[in-house]
């Protein structure tokens, strides 16, 4: 018996001295690096049409963290709404700086960070969502809007801040939070005619809707998306500029805790001004206002197609009580 418990206790004492070895190896290595990707795709001269695309898209989705307010360009920001757990993020400078932005990184290189969150020098973009499942053709627009004469990206000669992230990012970016591997096969979008196909891709790939309005970050799936936690069910506890929390909300078709008993117009509504009919929707809610009808078909056509989760955010509380 005393031995056995002898033998216990000595376990016990090697797996905590691995796990603080662990812990010690991932504090002293920080942000992980990986080979960088090179994507085969050609760089292809950009069409008006391709530019507009890519400056809606870069609104929708990258502006609200590289925006830098003084300068009106993306040259970076430190993150407030990222929690103070994490330690202190900033998104980098994407102008068109060639020191300090990214004027020097090939076509190639932009699309390798966009797939996979891989650096051209091979450091994984922390925070920085990467974008597996979007088309080919939506990524070639962000690009060319990358490289374009546009004033939102005009060269700032702002150096990026580095990154201080705390330890348990660090264990979280040398575990659960990994890049994702370039895509094997081209990505096509489905055809708008096939609203609910479409409004998936819109969901999944274009916009990631999911990774915000799921459970939690940490079990989003980025692969294999509808298999996140709650998927699209809300309860991701989120931040605002001011460190407030504002949970992500339940936008499956449940009746009572998500979206089942909205009309489209509330949707559209909702999605482009950011009205919704509980009230005013606030940051990090994105405002799409440049969603074409299409787009808002599409997303109300798929997001009530799929499984609808019953997860009451405290707006329903609130809504709850006012009737
Ligand atoms: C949630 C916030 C967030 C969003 C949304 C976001 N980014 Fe980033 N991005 C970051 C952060 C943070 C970094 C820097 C990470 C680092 O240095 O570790 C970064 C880095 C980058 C870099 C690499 C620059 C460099 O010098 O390292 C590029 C290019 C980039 N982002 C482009 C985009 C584009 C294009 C979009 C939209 C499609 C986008 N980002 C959306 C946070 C974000
Ligand atoms: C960056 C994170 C983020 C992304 C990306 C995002 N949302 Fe949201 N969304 C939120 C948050 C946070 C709220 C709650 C805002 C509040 O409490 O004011 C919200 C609220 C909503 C609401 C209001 C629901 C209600 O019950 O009032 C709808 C509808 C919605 N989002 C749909 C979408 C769709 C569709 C997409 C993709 C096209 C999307 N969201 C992308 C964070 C996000």
């Amino acid at each position: 018996m005393k031995k056995a418990l002898k033998l216990l206790g000595l376990a016990v004492g090697l797996l905590l001295l691995t796990g603080l070895g662990f812990v010690l190896y991932v504090n002293l290595r920080g942000i992980p690096s990986y080979a960088a990707p090179k994507p085969s795709v050609a760089p292809v001269a950009a069409t008006p049409e391709q530019l507009a695309q890519g400056e809606k898209l870069v609104l929708a989705a990258c502006a609200d963290c590289h925006l830098d307010r003084s300068t009106n360009t993306l040259a970076g920001q430190r993150l407030r709404d990222v929690p103070p757990e994490f330690g202190q993020l900033y998104s980098a400078n994407i102008t068109r700086d060639e020191q300090h932005g990214i004027g020097r990184w090939t076509y190639q290189e932009l699309v390798g960070l966009l797939r996979t969150g891989i650096g051209r020098d091979g450091r994984y973009r922390i925070i920085m969502p990467s974008f597996v499942h979007m088309s080919d053709d939506d990524v070639r627009s962000i690009v060319a809007f990358l490289r374009s004469n546009h004033p939102l990206v005009r060269p700032q000669a702002t150096p990026s801040h580095p990154q201080e992230p705390s330890l348990l990012a660090k264990v979280l970016v040398n575990t659960v939070m990994k890049p994702t591997p370039l895509p094997a096969e081209p990505v096509v979008a489905p055809p708008p005619t096939d609203a609910v196909a479409y409004g998936r891709y819109l969901v999944v790939g274009r916009y990631k809707c999911y990774d915000c309005h799921s459970k939690d970050f940490k079990t989003n799936n980025h692969l294999e998306p509808e298999k996140s936690a709650g998927y699209l069910g809300g309860g991701n506890r989120l931040m605002n500029q001011q460190g407030q929390p504002v949970v992500a909300r339940n936008i499956t078709a449940d009746a009572e805790t998500g979206l089942g008993d909205w009309t489209e117009p509330q949707f559209a509504q909702a999605l482009r001004f950011g009205q919704s009919p509980n009230g005013p929707l606030h940051y990090p809610m994105p405002k799409y206002s440049r969603l074409t009808d299409e787009e808002v078909h599409a997303l109300y056509a798929y997001l009530n197609s799929v499984p609808a989760l019953r997860n009451a955010t405290h707006e329903d509380g609130a809504a709850t009580a006012a009737r």
